[in-house]
């Protein structure tokens, strides 16, 4: 098993080379075993076309090298030089109102425009030419956030050719295509695949299915442009890891899918950040607003170790007040530490901080880092030493064990009833996200997995909320599982066309749970519908018909089927409030034979391997002795403190 190591984001050249050294000497005196650099260097890398700069590189990986320090090295393609634009104006992406993404930050390109390709293949040709075999560089990056400030979608010409061909390829005639989008319907039929256009600038809405197969598209173009990079990083640059840092709270392309051309996924974690810009109410981002929402991180570390199959980290971890959101308070003392030890709970294999040191320039410099501007240590660095010592005496290791429980998170379910919510609030990501929560509440450690045979096969209990267009392969898998299933609302619903499922909702879904879904409803906020005494559904509702092999198990109060069973396969007919999602899942872990804890309110529970870690997200100490009974404690307190860790082993079986 790997032993688990923290790690830095630098930037060499935006300091004097004679600061280089004594940056590395304190990283190394720190504890770091990984710096990522050069991610948004190509200005300095090829000032001009053809004009390679390396040495500058070459030394700075030299310097940390000799220091003892391991890189992770990112190709610059997030930031594509003012000359290269100028050469190739084509090259942007266009957004959905037809205006160029301009030059002046960064991610402005197309993934379509074959031209900027072919520069980003040179570029990253020359580097991992000149460092693919430096023994100091044993990662490399790809791009940077893939996506950010909404750039999976371009409306460029180049897109539009790309589209043309994606459909061409994918429906053969376009008489399929046309069968499949429905476009008799307001006489959309097309006679070529040459005369299909974008989904924007339509009067009303453009048609679903059509908008569907352009996010399909779109996605394909960033995994087809991460592949590009990764077969010639793989060439040049043999026994190197290859990863990409992800985000949170994004879906816009399929990430399971990408990650299918890495070794290791990673993604930038900044818990202060995300909760302001979360849904939460008022009330929930106060009371959080040091530490961050206690299930958030947690939900991006699982659904990204199911992306790397196993090996992820985080890339960019907050150590302080950002820059980007609407209010950046500064975490509170030990809450670094706290992110930090979540993430190990959940297997990372490093954990890796943004930034070393806080730039006086351009357009981040309200965004802290480990250092001062002036390097004087920042608040979070502290805290880092203790963590790098305390990694040391547990010994903290990677384990990968599967968890028995396995919850759904499927990229065309978010894209689908983004599409069509039907009702306003009606999101993929926060209904799953409702899952994950009450299950973390209740102590327990998930899987989140993709929707295939693979992913659920030795699951206890495998829960798929709002899966869009199952395939009949996965709805096989899930009926000969053995497992416990708990499925709805809209689940099956639709076909992968995006059409009402033949035969009516659950459409393949309907045999396992003999089951037909004959209306819904979506819910205007305040609006309730009660379930005796057992919580009520909110946003959504579904009037269910039910078959002679399914039971009613919870009803509204105005009599309609809520939750019905057919054998172990649980129906869930509509969005649950908190109350009645924790009443539904006690049911399905009781049937599944799962035992859950009951937690105070601010601790949250992750096993790794036989470790069992516990979290104080509250602002008052805690006790957990019943938690943690007999076992020695190898790290925190009885009573834990805010933003406290807690680790002991759990002895086998318990
Ligand atoms: C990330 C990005 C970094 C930096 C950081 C600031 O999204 O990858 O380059 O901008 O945010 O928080």
């Amino acid at each position: 098993m790997k032993s688990q190591t923290l790690g830095v984001c630098y930037y060499p050249e935006h300091w004097p080379p004679s600061r280089w050294a004594e940056d590395a000497a304190m990283m190394k005196a720190l504890g770091l075993t990984f710096v990522r650099i050069g991610e948004f260097s190509w200005s300095r890398l090829e000032p001009a076309p053809g004009v390679y700069e390396f040495d500058w590189l070459l030394r700075a990986i030299d310097v940390l090298h000799a220091a003892g320090l391991k890189i992770v090295l990112g190709t610059p393609t997030a930031t594509p030089p003012k000359w290269l634009v100028d050469k190739m104006p084509d090259m942007l992406a266009l957004d959905a109102q037809g205006r160029p993404r301009a030059f002046g930050s960064r991610r402005h390109y197309c993934f379509s425009h074959e031209g900027y390709a072919r520069e980003c293949d040179r570029i990253v040709e020359r580097l991992a030419k000149a460092f693919g075999s430096h023994p100091a560089v044993a990662a490399w990056q790809t791009d940077n956030e893939f996506g950010c400030h909404d750039t999976v979608e371009s409306y460029s010409d180049a897109a539009r050719e790309a589209f043309r061909k994606w459909c061409a390829a994918k429906y053969g005639a376009v008489d399929a295509l046309n069968k499949a989008w429905g476009n008799v319907f307001w006489s959309m039929e097309v006679q070529s695949f040459d005369e299909i256009e974008l989904p924007n600038l339509t009067v009303t809405e453009a048609n679903p299915s059509h908008l569907l197969d352009f996010q399909r598209f779109s996605s394909d173009q960033v995994a087809a442009f991460n592949r590009r990079q990764t077969e010639i990083i793989r060439r040049h640059s043999q026994g190197r890891d290859i990863l990409h840092n992800f985000m949170g709270a994004f879906f816009a392309f399929d990430h399971y899918a990408l990650s299918k051309d890495l070794d290791v996924a990673a993604w930038d974690s900044y818990p202060l950040g995300f909760l302001e810009r979360s849904p939460n109410d008022e009330a929930f981002k106060l009371r959080y607003m040091r530490v961050g929402d206690p299930d958030f991180q947690a939900f991006h570390h699982d659904l990204y170790r199911a992306c790397g199959n196993g090996r992820w980290q985080v890339m960019e971890q907050q150590p302080g007040a950002v820059n980007w959101a609407p209010w950046n308070p500064a975490p509170a003392k030990g809450a670094v530490r706290l992110w930090t030890f979540e993430a190990f709970a959940a297997g990372a294999e490093t954990v890796s901080y943004f930034r070393w040191r806080q730039a006086p320039f351009a357009q981040e410099q309200m965004h802290e880092g480990l250092l001062l501007p002036n390097s004087e240590p920042n608040a979070a660095y502290d805290e880092v030493a203790q963590v790098s010592k305390e990694l040391a005496a547990l010994g903290a290791r990677v384990e990968t064990a599967r968890a028995p429980i396995a919850l759904i998170f499927d990229y065309e379910s978010a894209w689908a009833w983004r599409l069509e919510p039907q009702g306003e609030n009606f999101s993929y990501p926060e209904l799953v996200f409702a899952y994950y929560r009450a299950l973390r509440r209740a102590g327990l450690s998930i899987d989140l997995v993709p929707p295939t045979a693979e992913a659920i096969a030795d699951r206890k209990l495998i829960l798929a909320p709002a899966l869009f267009a199952p395939s009949r392969a996965f709805v096989d898998a899930l009926a000969a599982s053995g497992a416990t299933t708990l499925i709805g609302p809209r689940a099956g619903s639709k076909t992968a066309d995006f059409q009402i499922a033949p035969d009516l909702p659950p459409g393949v879904l309907g045999d396992l749970l003999d089951i037909r879904v004959q209306r819904v409803e979506s819910l205007r906020p305040g609006a309730e519908i009660a379930i005796g005494d057992d919580g009520a559904f909110e946003r959504w509702r579904e009037f269910v018909q039910t078959g002679a092999n399914a039971s009613i198990e919870l009803s509204s109060i105005d009599g309609a089927a809520a939750l019905t069973r057919r054998g172990d396969a649980f129906y869930l007919a509509g969005w649950p409030d908190e109350a009645l999602l924790k009443n539904v899942l006690r049911r399905a872990l009781a049937a599944a034979d799962i035992p859950v804890l009951d937690l105070p309110e601010d601790i949250r529970v992750r096993d790794n391997g036989t470790m069992r870690y516990l979290f104080n997200y509250g602002p008052d100490a805690t006790d957990i002795s019943a938690l943690v009974g007999d076992a020695k404690l190898l790290l925190g307190d009885r009573l834990i403190e805010a933003c406290g860790v807690a680790a002991f082993n759990v002895a086998p079986g318990s």
